[in-house]
């Protein structure tokens, strides 16, 4: 047999060219349907579609005669995965398809999509041009119009323009017919390796657009502001003459004309835009210009002259049902809740987003650091071998990527860098980007992480840099770089860390000691945490439960199983407890209590870069043991931006009675009037001051001697089986497994998927199956001592327990028990810090809720937990529980001072010495450890207390450092102490 040796290809594999884009017009400015008044035709909605396997199959769609009745529906922006062809696959680093690039294999989805449309009557006038806009389509795609091929491009989070007046003008008829193939995969997704699902298809809009001759094809706004000045040139691309007008300035002038205004800056704290108009005779564009100027000097990054912290967040576009084709409330439901949380800055990873979310910065002002649609992660998996940063053949394709996200986005205030792309190594077409960029704008600095030394960019960004390099940085003390000459360029640049607080699960810990890096010197431009949302994807299990999605949900053989979920916001966008903390610790309005001769005080410190306080109203009040005594309202200092002043404790205060109740002056930051993000009174901060502690309750309190009776021990409340020397009842209540509790079920950042993993020492010493071992019950005068050994099945290491009961009678006659449980490590030393230490019970599930005085209302941990304040809370045990998208420890309330537990049943009151932990939950430990997805935990019948005297610090080790030194939790003898009183029923 004779082989023909042939390198035909058996189709056109052009997806698979470096690059591939074809016919597409030069990238210009994004306008919006409502900015222009050139007529355009909204393509979005209903899509006839369907879906092959292969790439190859008969181009039967761009025929206009083809009769699609059979071919099921879609909507217009979408994913197809995410409308009943296919399913999504979530990978963080690896490419799902094999290292071989520009190839991709035959399996490739490949999604067919056609709508007819009619062109309005007048629509395309004479000369008029018809350009077909797509604004993102994932991930490559060819185009036809009326059977006409109009075009072909990749670049799945950019926008496309083709020309299509020939194609329509060539058919006569009223109806005309739009046709698109989208492949999967592509040349293109080798640069488009970003941590996320995998989804495909049209999934921004479609717009016809009619481009009348003299249009205005192109605007360049260039508005700066110096010295209290700002400049204002607006260069055009059109045929016609074109005029500027920005009617609140006085400014008519003609394009490419530079002026001198009195104009307010832009920034994110005063996010001042003004109306323009761009006009020809045959087109107006309507524009908002802000006027600001972004400078380092000194190695200080500046806008307007003044320092920038950016308290930023890393944003990816997700919704749980549309995936990244996000609508309009979405975003500005994402602004509202980064303003409203102090956040003033997002980085757009890892691709350009929506075009409408930068108008919503613009408008509600938030720092943007725009990003190009790159990111090579997956060469990392060989060594970086083939990587298409340093290889000229995808030079065209990195520069189309960056001109096309400069030329969109070039005209919003809000951004102030422009970033290359994520985690693509190094190379010279990253370099080429960069020298692009510095020739047609200026106006920005450029930003990109993955390479060290920095040599094209403005400013030494890095992600999860610890916080003793962080330090070294941010006194330019860090380790220098090979080359004398970078090193010395790098040290002088200002510093970022464009991501930072790996938000996964619960947490993240360790933020404040962050901020507090950020803050100790002008080198530091600050951080955006990791990230904002859960990429959760809504979904029904097996059982019809609907839950929130993550890698391996949908049967993907190759899949990085929950790291998609890490955000602020739950997939829903609620707000997780780390949110609300990451609002305190960056809060621009900012208490901190301060130690003075005169004893202990409130600092305020104006942490804004640009603004004074005039929009602050300052409320205080004053409780007893969290019952509110007092209340008034504090003249709000004229405190200029960063300055910060002592607060004086009101008058009022000083004046009333002296308690013996534990005594807080709490004062709060708010809006004093409607902002365009809040209503006024919304809360900025709060900020507390102990004024007096509690003064220890006289102790009258006699005691209650153990008393034999039958099978039973009583003493005082509580009933204990004399034999085992359990715990039975607390007065009705009754009350089982009384142990010692070391284990948590461990979080993300215990896992510590990408960091410091604390969990797996921890199963392989077997503190999740601990076993309890009682050695002796001893009836003595005072107290039932119940001894003995808690350990791991399968080693050695183990704790001595001992658990001391005693009771007592109060002077009002009611009965306290009391428990003192000591715990001794034994045996050869834990190679890892304890989850947890302290001592759980089982209590009947007739218990709803809880109400207590200690910190609240959300969950705190030795790290977390900023925004919660000392005060009196109520929660039943579902609110309790924050539903992590994969289960794990959660709903801890610290600092108890006293808590009530109560239900339909008998209730338990608690007491710390003087304070201790609460955890309540309908499903215990093991079960919430073991469950994979929320909706798995329901009511297990029993009610499981858990009072902890400290858990090991939370961290963020799911990418990043583990919990700091000063939160570990190290096995050392502790002694646990509570004490419980029974509440009747009702
Ligand atoms: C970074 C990356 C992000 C994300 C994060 C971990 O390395 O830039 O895209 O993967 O780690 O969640």
């Amino acid at each position: 047999m004779t082989e023909t040796p042939s390198t035909a290809r058996p189709v056109d594999r052009w997806f698979e060219e470096f690059f591939p884009v074809r016919q597409a017009l030069p990238a210009r400015a994004w306008v919006s349907r409502a900015s222009t008044d050139a007529p355009e035709l909204d393509l979005d909605g209903p899509w006839r579609f369907q879906l092959h396997g292969r790439a190859d199959a008969p181009e039967a769609l761009a025929d206009p005669d083809l009769d699609d009745g059979s071919w099921a529906e879609i909507a217009v922006p979408g994913h197809w995965q995410l409308q009943g062809h296919g399913s999504p696959a979530y990978t963080n680093v690896v490419y799902p398809f094999p290292v071989d690039p520009p190839f991709v294999p035959e399996e490739n989805p490949t999604g067919d999509h056609r709508r007819r449309f009619v062109l309005p009557e007048g629509f395309l006038t004479a000369d008029a041009r018809a350009v077909l806009r797509f604004e993102g389509v994932d991930s490559a795609f060819r185009v036809w119009v009326d059977g006409t091929e109009v075009g072909r491009s990749v670049g799945s989070r950019l926008p496309v323009e083709f020309d299509v007046t020939d194609a329509l003008r060539d058919n006569a008829s009223g109806e005309h017919v739009v046709a698109v193939r989208v492949h999967q995969w592509s040349s293109a997704s080798y640069l488009e390796d970003q941590d996320m699902w995998w989804m495909s298809g049209i999934f921004r809009s479609v717009r016809l657009l009619a481009r009348p001759v003299g249009g205005v094809e192109d605007v360049f706004v260039h508005a700066g502001w110096v010295g209290g000045t700002g400049s204002l040139q607006v260069d055009v691309e059109s045929t016609a003459p074109a005029r500027v007008r920005v009617p609140e300035l006085g400014v008519d002038v003609a394009a490419g004309e530079r002026v001198e205004v009195a104009a307010e800056p832009w920034s994110a704290e005063t996010p001042r835009l003004y109306d323009a108009v761009v006009a020809t005779d045959a087109e107006e564009v309507r524009l908002r210009i802000g006027f600001r100027t972004v400078d380092i000097t000194d190695g200080v990054f500046r806008v307007n002259g003044r320092p920038v912290k950016l308290r930023g967040v890393n944003r990816h576009e997700v919704n749980p049902d549309r995936g990244r084709s996000v609508t309009e409330a979405d975003m500005l439901t994402d602004v509202l809740l980064m303003k409203r949380h102090n956040v003033n800055a997002v980085r757009t990873s890892h691709y350009p987003p929506h075009p409408r979310f930068l108008d919503l910065c613009d408008e509600y002002g938030l720092w943007v650091v725009d990003e190009c649609d790159l990111e090579t992660h997956g060469f990392f998996e060989v060594g970086w071998r083939n990587n298409p940063s340093d290889d000229p053949r995808w030079r065209a394709a990195y520069l189309d990527r960056m001109r096309r996200t400069v030329e969109r986005d070039k005209n919003h205030p809000s951004i102030v860098l422009w970033s290359l792309g994520n985690e693509s190594d190094t190379g010279q077409n990253l370099a080429a980007m960069t020298e692009w960029i510095r020739g047609r704008d200026d106006s920005r600095k450029i930003h990109y992480e993955h390479d060290w030394n920095c040599p094209y960019v403005d400013v030494y960004s890095r992600m999860y840099a610890d916080h003793a390099e962080t330090a070294q940085i941010a006194t330019r003390t860090e380790e220098p770089l090979a080359d004398a000459e970078l090193d010395a360029a790098r040290r002088a640049m200002p510093f970022v860390q464009c991501e930072y607080a790996h938000a996964m699960g619960n947490g993240p810990g360790g933020l404040v000691e962050y901020q507090d890096l950020f803050e100790s010197s002008d080198r530091m431009m600050g951080g955006f945490v990791w990230e904002w949302i859960d990429h959760g994807l809504r979904q029904r299990d097996e059982l019809g439960r609907q839950r929130f999605a993550y890698g391996g949900d949908f049967g993907e053989v190759l899949h990085d199983g929950a790291f998609v979920a890490d955000g602020l916001v739950l997939p829903d966008r609620t707000p997780s407890p780390g949110l609300l903390d990451y609002a305190a610790v960056v809060a621009q309005v900012r208490f901190t209590v301060e130690e003075t001769p005169a004893g202990d005080r409130l600092r305020l410190t104006n942490h804004y870069d640009q603004i004074g306080l005039d929009h602050v109203r300052f409320r205080w009040s004053v409780t007893d043991d969290g019952l509110s005594v007092a209340a008034g309202l504090l003249p709000t200092p004229d405190l200029p931006a960063r300055a910060s002043v002592l607060l004086d404790v009101p008058d009022e205060v000083a004046a009333l009675a002296p308690s013996p109740a534990e005594r807080w002056l709490t004062v709060t930051a708010e809006l004093a009037e409607d902002a365009a993000w809040a209503p006024a009174g919304h809360r900025l901060s709060t900020g507390q001051l102990l004024l007096t502690p509690a003064v220890p309750r006289e102790t009258q309190a006699t005691p209650i001697a153990p008393v034999r009776r039958g099978a039973d021990v009583l003493l005082g409340p509580a009933r204990f089986d004399a034999r085992t020397g359990e715990l039975r009842a607390i007065g009705d209540l009754p009350v089982g497994a009384v142990r010692a509790d070391l284990w948590r079920a461990p979080t993300d950042n215990d896992e510590g998927m990408h960091g410091d993993p604390v969990a797996k020492l921890w199963r392989e010493n077997g503190l999740h199956r601990l076993r309890h071992r009682t050695a002796a019950v001893a009836l003595l005068d005072d107290a039932v001592v119940v001894s003995g050994r808690t350990a791991a099945a399968g080693t050695d290491t183990g704790f001595i327990t001992s658990a001391r009961w005693s009771a007592s009678r109060g002077a009002d006659g009611v009965e306290e028990l009391r428990l003192d449980l000591d715990v001794v490590p034994d045996g050869p030393a834990l190679p890892a810090p304890l989850p947890r230490l302290g001592v759980r019970l089982e209590l009947p599930r007739s218990l709803r809720s809880l109400r207590w005085f200690g910190r609240g209302p959300g969950e705190a941990y030795a790290d977390t937990g900023a925004a919660t304040v000392v005060g009196r809370f109520e929660r039943t045990i579902e609110e309790l529980q924050t539903p992590y998208v994969r289960p794990q420890e959660n709903g801890r309330r610290a600092d108890v001072r006293w808590a009530e537990l109560t239900g339909s049943g008998a209730g338990l009151r608690i007491e710390g010495e003087p304070t201790i932990a609460v955890t309540v939950r309908r499903w215990s430990t093991e079960e919430l450890d073991a469950a994979a997805h929320d909706v798995e935990l329901t009511d297990s019948g029993t009610v499981h207390l858990h009072l902890d005297v400290a858990q090991h610090g939370i961290g963020t080790g799911s990418c990043g450092p583990g919990a700091l030194p000063q939160h570990r939790l190290e096995a050392a003898p502790a002694t646990v102490s509570v004490r419980f009183r029974a509440l009747p029923q009702g």
